[in-house]
């Protein structure tokens, strides 16, 4: 089986950080519209579609069209920040889809490619505008993987073990219909949450000094697909700009179309001060840019500078994929699809005890796994379970569906599919997550009452689903750990 040795190859060789590989043991080959193809020639429904980077799924003949104008065409295919008419077009595109009042006094930078570099790209521009340090963040919040975008990122076990990087990062409760950080759930939490943002940001004695901006998701993706409310993002808007503060929106995973809207700050009606995007916007290969009001455009020239700034092929990817969302009104598809998805999947877990909570916003969708065993919150809340999720995405995989997970404990299955997933799809997904939760509840029951069933593990190559384990615990696994380390540690002081 070529798939076999690929896998093995891959597990020799790279790194113990890789992640997405090692819970979805895949070899890939072919990738066309939602599906995917593995090299021992099995399909599935891709609903990871590049971690939420492949707005038009795999191979869409506008991108392929587009990338191949590019090599046809003699330009280079990497030029810095050099002017070329590929990169103008873009640029037009791109200002073209933004709410007007936000298009007429923009600046955009083009950063390395990748979202947690536009992400530090934003800090900084904060940061250097009001001379200002601190920044404000929100629990559950992602924001990448480098030092400043991980400092402003919630899974606290993943920043452990590097030290100090959030000590100027202050976070703030996300509000959560379901887990309700103020233990009141639905709207109540999030009319709460403002005011107990505005009431910190008015004490002087809120130990919080002053703010050179706030970063916030309008849904968090790695996060567990949790919608903020429209009032709650309103409410953020008004007390920043009330204050001189900017806000940052983050739509790296919710950028272009996935939400419902082209951006998913248009929702709320508001307009933030810097727009993070990276993902989709590169239509499948890597770019990320900030946009944001000319009035913080106070950086040095080369403030946030890097080699890899230039890739005409994905400027023109990303061009195409913007022109086809629009034209074919894939943001309003992804509402409809969106709904249809988590309607169907609410009826067709409801008899299941261990789906606590079906939530999201457009094709970003999310099923909490809980324990049903376990005691409940104040508001009702069963505990995540984390490895019943674990089992429920390799049913899935099993089944044929390609399914992320992410939230607190790793405990919510993650649905990111392609925005031109037909209802039809949306169906078959809704029918094979219903299986698999089954599948899985019913194995874990039998392993409760002591009948031997394949473990929930087996089959998996290691710990861990997005970025780090159940747990993000950050370190690694005891077996794995650095024999460095192990050396140090009869030589460190007792705690
Ligand atoms: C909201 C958000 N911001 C930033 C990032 C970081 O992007 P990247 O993985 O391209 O560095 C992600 C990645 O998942 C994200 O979801």
């Amino acid at each position: 089986m070529i798939g076999g040795r690929l896998l093995e190859n891959q597990a020799r060789r790279e790194s113990n950080a890789r992640t997405y590989a090692r819970s979805l043991s895949l070899a890939l080959i072919r990738g066309e519209g939602v599906h995917l193809v593995d090299a021992d020639g099995r399909t599935y429904i891709d609903c990871l579609a590049g971690a939420g980077t492949l707005a038009l799924g795999h191979n869409h003949p506008v991108v392929i069209e587009s990338i191949r104008a590019v090599l046809d065409s003699g330009l280079p295919l990497h030029t810095l920040d050099f002017a070329t008419p590929v990169k103008d077009a873009f640029v037009e595109e791109l200002f073209g889809h933004l709410p007007a009042g936000l298009a007429a006094d923009l600046r955009v930078h083009f950063c390395s490619p990748a979202g947690t570099d536009a992400v530090e790209a934003a800090l900084k521009l904060v940061r250097i505008a009001t001379g200002r340090r601190t920044i404000l963040a929100f629990s559950g919040g992602y924001h990448g993987m480098t030092a400043g975008a991980l400092a402003a990122s919630g899974p606290v076990a993943v920043r452990a073990p590097l030290g100090g990087t959030a000590s100027e990062v202050h976070f703030l409760p996300f509000p959560s219909a379901y887990r309700c950080p103020f233990g009141v759930g639905g709207g109540e939490g999030a009319r709460i949450s403002v005011r107990y943002v505005e009431r910190l940001l008015d004490d002087p004695h809120s130990g919080i000094p002053p703010v050179a901006g706030m970063i916030c998701e309008v849904v968090q993706g790695e996060g567990g697909s949790n919608p903020a409310p429209d009032e709650w993002l309103r409410g953020m808007r008004r007390l920043t700009a009330e204050r001189g503060i900017p806000l940052i929106v983050d739509e790296v995973q919710t950028g272009v179309g996935r939400t419902g809207r082209l951006f998913a700050f248009e929702h709320a009606g508001i307009e933030p001060d810097v727009l993070v995007l990276a993902k989709a916007i590169g239509g499948g290969l890597p770019l990320a840019v900030i946009l944001y009001r000319s009035e913080l455009d106070g950086w040095e020239p080369g403030a946030h500078t890097g080699t890899f700034r230039g890739n005409q092929l994905a400027m023109a990817a990303g061009t195409a994929t913007l022109r086809e969302v629009v034209a074919a009104r894939l943001d309003a598809h992804a509402a409809e699809a969106g709904r249809l998805l988590m309607d169907g999947l609410r009826a067709a877990l409801a008899g299941s005890p261990c789906a606590g909570d079906v939530r999201g916003r457009g094709l970003m969708v999310g099923v909490e796994i809980v324990d049903p065993a376990g005691e409940p919150d104040a508001t009702g809340a069963l505990p995540a379970d984390g490895r019943l999720a674990r089992a429920v995405q390799l049913e899935c995989l099993q089944r044929g569906l390609v399914v992320e997970r992410g939230g607190r404990h790793g405990a919510v299955i993650r649905l990111l599919p392609p925005l031109i997933i037909t209802a039809e799809q949306v169906a078959t997904v809704v029918d094979r997550i219903a299986d698999a939760v089954r599948a899985a509840a019913r194995a874990r029951g039998k392993a409760v009452i002591g009948i031997t069933v394949k473990s929930a593990d087996d089959g998996l190559q290691g710990q861990g689903c997005h970025r780090a384990s159940d747990e993000w615990p950050g370190g690694v696994p005891h077996d794995k750990q650095s024999p460095l380390r192990a050396r140090q540690r009869p030589e460190e002081p007792a705690p």
